[in-house]
């Protein structure tokens, strides 16, 4: 690794600190580097100053004749701050390195063109793999127009996530559940099945991380079961309650569960179910771009027999629970031959206290915008 590349490594390190505060933005690091000064900046927060920006004010006089990393492509428009690139062009700096290229067609190499222009070197694609891991979200929500989908688990060693008789409190140990509580922080809304409100009757809140994100709530309901005293419909102060549902329903409970600030949205059925994919699209017009599926075994299957999740945080308990009526983890239809199940493209294995937590990506969103970033060429 030569000393950019280092560089570009700690400033992806630092940006992943921003991790459930950004919403739609992407995450974002960046370094001034003045002889062997360096100056850190990252995007800390929605709304507020860019990575670049920071780094370069970090910096002050210094920034003037120096060299910028930065772990995306500056921005070339005003949005909620103004435009990077300005910034970057009159601070002074001389040369700016890239990891990848914006795939928001609003910036798509824009950025780089305008730098360039300037009479500013600018070398991109510096741990290309790495910059774009950072955003796999970010990248689905402006490829595919939809949010990224991780499911997470708690499941005993032979894959159960509740006794035979629904009993299921709990599976994984203390540190494990905390960790929940981040990982629906780094969400814009959680996912659940009626199945669950039923059985368990969660708030699906993030009580424990203050300073990330508090998701809304989503219950995948066709026939509004989900009890009007339910505890995530009575909690609808602390973050929105958004229940998806069939279109032959009961207006009365409708109205009554309306009048309680919850929304509810009839949505198509597919297959016996709600349809997945628009629930997903709903979500995406609401501005979500990372959801937490975080259900039982019928929905849980559900998104995977669509091809739906993108990542999943398996919690594993060393536990036996057995018993065949005793249900699994995937439900829904499952593969038919060994060569179509799913395999991860990248994981990491971890103790979490008593238990084994596996995170795991399943899509692969960095391929085209590498090859973007690979091909791009300043007109
Ligand atoms: N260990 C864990 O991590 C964990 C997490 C959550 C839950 N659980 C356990 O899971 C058990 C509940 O599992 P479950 O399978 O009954 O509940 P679930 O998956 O949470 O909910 C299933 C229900 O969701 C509704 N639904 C709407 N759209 C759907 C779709 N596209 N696909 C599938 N379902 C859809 C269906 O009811 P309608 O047809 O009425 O709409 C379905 O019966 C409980 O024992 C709970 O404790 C464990």
């Amino acid at each position: 690794m030569n000393k950019y590349e280092a560089l570009m490594s700690k400033c992806i390190k630092n940006a992943y600190k921003a991790k459930g505060s950004t919403k739609t933005n992407p995450l974002v690091g960046a370094a001034v580097l003045d002889n062997n000064n360096v100056y850190y900046g990252i995007h800390e927060k929605y709304g507020f100053a860019h990575a670049e920006v920071n780094a370069i004010n970090n910096a002050g006089n210094k920034a003037m004749g120096s060299e910028l990393l930065v772990t995306l492509e500056p921005c070339s428009t005003h949005g909620k701050t103004p435009p990077c690139v300005e910034k970057i062009i009159n601070a002074g700096i001389k040369k700016v390195y890239v990891g990848v290229l914006d795939v928001n067609p609003k910036h798509a190499g824009k950025g780089i063109s305008i730098l360039k222009n300037a009479g500013i070197q600018v070398e991109y694609g510096i741990l290309s793999k790495e910059s774009s891991l950072l955003i796999e979200d970010f990248i689905k929500y402006h490829t595919k127009k939809l949010p990224y989908v991780t499911l997470k688990t708690a499941v005993s060693l032979d894959g159960k996530i509740a006794a035979y008789t629904g009993d299921s409190k709990w599976i994984t140990c203390e540190k494990s559940r905390q960790y929940v509580h981040k990982l629906r922080g780094f969400s814009d809304a959680v996912i659940t099945g009626v199945g669950t409100v039923l059985a368990d009757n969660p708030l699906m809140t993030n009580r424990v991380y203050k300073k990330l994100n508090q998701p809304a709530r989503v219950i995948l309901d066709s026939f509004l079961k989900t009890p009007v005293e339910a505890n995530i419909i009575e909690s609808v102060n602390i973050s929105p309650v958004i229940i998806y549902t069939s279109k032959n329903i009961d207006n009365k409970k409708a109205d009554i569960l309306k009048k309680k600030n919850v929304e509810i949205i009839e949505i198509d059925e597919y297959n016996g179910f709600l349809d997945l994919e628009s629930v997903l699209k709903s979500l995406y017009n609401k501005g979500f771009m990372n959801v937490l599926v975080e259900s039982g075994s019928k929905v849980n299957g559900s998104f995977f027999d669509n091809m739906l999740v993108d990542r999943v945080e398996f919690f594993t308990a060393p536990k036996i629970i057995g018993g065949e009526n005793a249900v699994s983890a995937i439900g829904g239809r499952g593969i038919s031959c060994m060569n179509d199940a799913f395999v991860f493209k990248s994981s990491t294995v971890k103790k979490c206290g008593d238990d084994v937590h596996i995170s795991a990506r399943i899509t692969d969103y960095t391929k085209d915008v590498i090859e973007f970033t690979n091909n791009f060429k300043v007109e």
